[in-house]
């Protein structure tokens, strides 16, 4: 992809090896997967459950291309582990502000690699009693997958490499970024 295609790089320009998905490609399927759900959830009122810090972008993009009257909640987890793997092992850093008993919950996902994090989490959720619980993932590396899990909604079925943008860290950076690429190797022994 032409680097005029891509828009402002904040500077990370650089530090990319190639660009996986372009903001336009990422706003596309953003708007596609909020008509999906618009539909599904139709005379219901939706509560989005983005899980920090991955999933700022996405929630932000995504409630408001979403149709329907939603509210906002959100969850930091960490999972035990070095900074590009996780290990199952959860810990709730900041739970849900509220109750989601008798909720329509749509857990807003940047990412799905094992599917341990999302798996724990569900489990949590769904011991709240929501009404309904589902998930919209922006993107997922199937062939990294350890546990299924049912997610509904899926933007984007990547190849298992580490990325960045997007919401997506490596040590705190890159999540400004407007597109998700993956990082030059050089950029990992800094
Ligand atoms: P699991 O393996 O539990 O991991 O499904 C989900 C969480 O791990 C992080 N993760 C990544 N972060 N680039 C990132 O910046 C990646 O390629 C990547 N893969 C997994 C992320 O926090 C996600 O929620
Ligand atoms: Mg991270």
């Amino acid at each position: 992809t032409p680097a005029a295609v891509l828009g402002p790089d904040h500077g990370y320009g650089p530090d990319i090896d190639h660009v996986l998905l372009s903001e336009e490609q990422i706003q596309a399927k953003i708007t596609e997967l909020a008509e999906q759900v618009a539909r599904d959830y139709e005379g219901r009122e939706v509560l989005l459950v983005g899980v920090l810090k991955g999933a700022v972008l996405f929630m932000s993009d995504f409630a408001r291309a979403l149709r329907l009257p939603t509210q906002m909640e959100f969850m930091a987890v960490s999972s035990y582990g070095s900074s590009t793997s996780s290990s199952g092992v959860v810990r709730i850093l900041k739970d849900l502000d509220r109750d989601i008993s008798d909720r329509h919950v749509l857990v807003l996902e940047d990412i799905i690699d094992s599917g341990l994090t999302l798996s724990w989490l569900l489990k949590n959720l769904g011991g709240r009693r929501p009404a309904s619980l589902e998930v919209c993932a922006l993107l997922r590396k199937p062939d990294a997958i350890k546990v299924e899990v049912p997610v509904r909604y899926v933007g984007f079925d990547i190849p298992n490499e580490f990325v960045v943008g997007y919401g997506l860290d490596y040590a705190e950076r890159y999540r400004d970024l407007p597109y998700i690429g993956t990082l030059k190797p050089e950029v990992y022994e800094k």
